[in-house]
């Protein structure tokens, strides 16, 4: 090498340098996959009580603790870490596949798939799209206490309910709507009854509702209205489903709580007391032991939140869209990664959901591909690991306590969200292998998911269509 060649490769080392030393990098704490544990539902009855001087009926703040669904199987505890994660993304795909029929269809409730009609993978009653978090939610008068998924992605609100034509297996004793004194049937040709996307009648001139997940299970039964008591508050005449005919597990969960943006979902009905307004947390259950929450109420945003505004699908209107811009790996926003890859158009195709219900952000395509060919040239030091299931970037970080990783930001519109390192690289086994927790999606649309915003409070706003984040919101 002479002298010229020898200035050369130094300036090209000096430069390739610069390079990497300007990337921004945060640390990542190792912590492995956490050993599987079951809640004692006995303890968790009552709902979180939040101090108020407002009078019971009255209060605009309504808190209640949410539980991840990998804590209420019962086999749970007999299960392995790797198997309990590898079920939630066995969930995961179920519910992208139900969230994508969901746009295809564009919110028109189909007819119940008779059995063999659907080619998702519903190995096991187990592996349900319907969501991931489940809070204990009272019904009735006297009240019974129920399991009830939060779904963001649809409206209706069901309970399973007596008498069973077709009912799942539950862990509550079925509801039995004739005990209850403040349960109240719905006529059909009743204004609430046509709030429902395809309301029928039964023979009796009851309100009947139908709801298709689009993974193959559904509910059907009598809308009714009906009482919800969160510890000392409670919700009277709301619009509930009398499931009578329910397929699928809901992992033993006795109904769901639509969250949506549907006419009949929980935060439109109960909009003129909480305003519209609910924020969760969820907590990185893989490092900390707090509970997850949900709160519905004006009070109930932080002072440090910072808003994006929502985004409306016109064919479909249930679910929370956003408008995503770009993401930066290490400081530097990822070229080819741009705001016409995540746009919702007026056909209703494209757009980024936010939604809780999937755990893994899905991006389309050519957003994944830069993002990850991105990440793995800012992470390049890292030693890489075999790949598992829809993960392709994967590390080996077995006998270290913490690493420097590449920073990731999301860049919304108007805001932007620098994700902690926990929320992008995720542990999938106890010996120290960790995944990019980011996946590609060929359904045309994006998908932020709950691994994603763990820690963040954030904050739904449909009375000013927004939706906001603030770091650090579960303590
Ligand atoms: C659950 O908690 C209740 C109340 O503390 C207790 O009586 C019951 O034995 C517990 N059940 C289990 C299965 O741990
Ligand atoms: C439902 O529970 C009953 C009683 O525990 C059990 O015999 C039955 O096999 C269960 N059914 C399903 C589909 O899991
Ligand atoms: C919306 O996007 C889809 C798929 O890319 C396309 O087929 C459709 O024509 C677009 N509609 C409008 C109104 O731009
Ligand atoms: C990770 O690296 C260690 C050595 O540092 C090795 O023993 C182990 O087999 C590797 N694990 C994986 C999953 O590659």
């Amino acid at each position: 090498m002479d002298s010229k060649e020898k200035s050369i490769s130094l300036l090209i080392f000096l430069s390739l340098m610069s390079i990497s030393t300007s990337l921004q990098y945060q640390t990542l704490v190792i912590h492995f996959l956490p050993m599987p544990q079951s809640l004692n539902w006995t303890i968790q009855k009552e709902a979180r009580i939040i101090p108020t001087t407002e009078s019971e009926a009255e209060t605009t703040l309504l808190s209640v603790d949410l539980h991840h669904v990998d804590n209420l199987s019962p086999s749970a505890l007999s299960s392995t870490p790797e198997a309990l994660f590898n079920l939630r993304l066995e969930r995961d795909s179920v519910r992208v596949s139900m969230l994508s029929n969901m746009v295809a269809r564009g919110g028109r409730h189909a007819r119940p798939r008779k059995e063999g009609d659907f080619s998702s993978p519903v190995t096991s009653g187990f592996a349900q799209g319907s969501g991931e978090y489940l809070a204990r939610i009272g019904i009735g008068t006297p009240a019974r206490y129920f399991s009830m998924v939060l779904d963001t992605g649809s409206d209706v609100s069901w309970v399973q309910c007596a008498p069973c034509q077709k009912c799942y297996n539950q862990t509550d004793p079925i509801f039995i709507s004739s005990k209850s004194k403040s349960f109240a049937s719905v006529a059909c040709g009743s204004p609430l009854c046509r709030l429902l996307y395809s309301p029928s009648c039964s023979t009796r001139k009851k309100c009947q509702y139908e709801v298709n997940y689009g993974d193959g299970s559904f509910t059907i039964g009598e809308l009714a209205i009906e009482t919800l008591r969160f510890a000392r508050s409670h919700v009277n005449n709301f619009a509930l489903g009398c499931g009578h005919d329910n397929e699928g597990l809901f992992m033993g969960a006795s109904g769901l709580l639509g969250l949506g943006r549907g006419k009949l979902s929980f935060p439109i009905q109960t909009g003129h007391r909480f305003g519209g307004k609910f924020s969760y947390c969820l907590v990185d259950r893989f490092a900390s032991s707090n509970p997850s929450w949900i709160i519905f109420g004006t009070s109930s945003i932080s002072r440090n939140v910072v808003f994006t505004p929502m985004l409306t699908n016109p064919i479909l209107g249930s679910f929370y869209y956003v408008g995503l811009n770009g993401i930066s790996v290490g400081g530097v926003r990822v070229p080819g990664i741009t705001s016409s890859l995540f746009r919702l158009n007026r056909s209703g195709n494209g757009g980024v959901i936010i939604d809780s219900g999937t755990s893994v952000t899905r991006l389309v395509l050519p957003a994944y591909i830069a993002l990850r060919d991105a990440f793995r040239a800012g992470a390049s030091n890292l030693k890489s690991a075999q790949n598992l299931l829809l993960f392709d970037t994967c590390y080996n970080f077995t006998g270290k306590s913490e690493v420097m990783v590449p920073t990731v930001v999301l860049h919304f519109t108007n805001v932007d969200i620098l994700l902690p390192a926990s929320n992008y690289l995720i542990p999938v086994d106890s010996k120290g292998r960790f995944c990019f927790a980011f996946a590609g999606t060929s359904d045309g649309f994006s998908i932020i998911g709950n691994i994603q915003q763990q820690g963040f409070e954030v904050v739904f706003d449909l009375e000013t269509s927004r939706v906001g984040f603030a770091p650090h919101g579960c303590a």
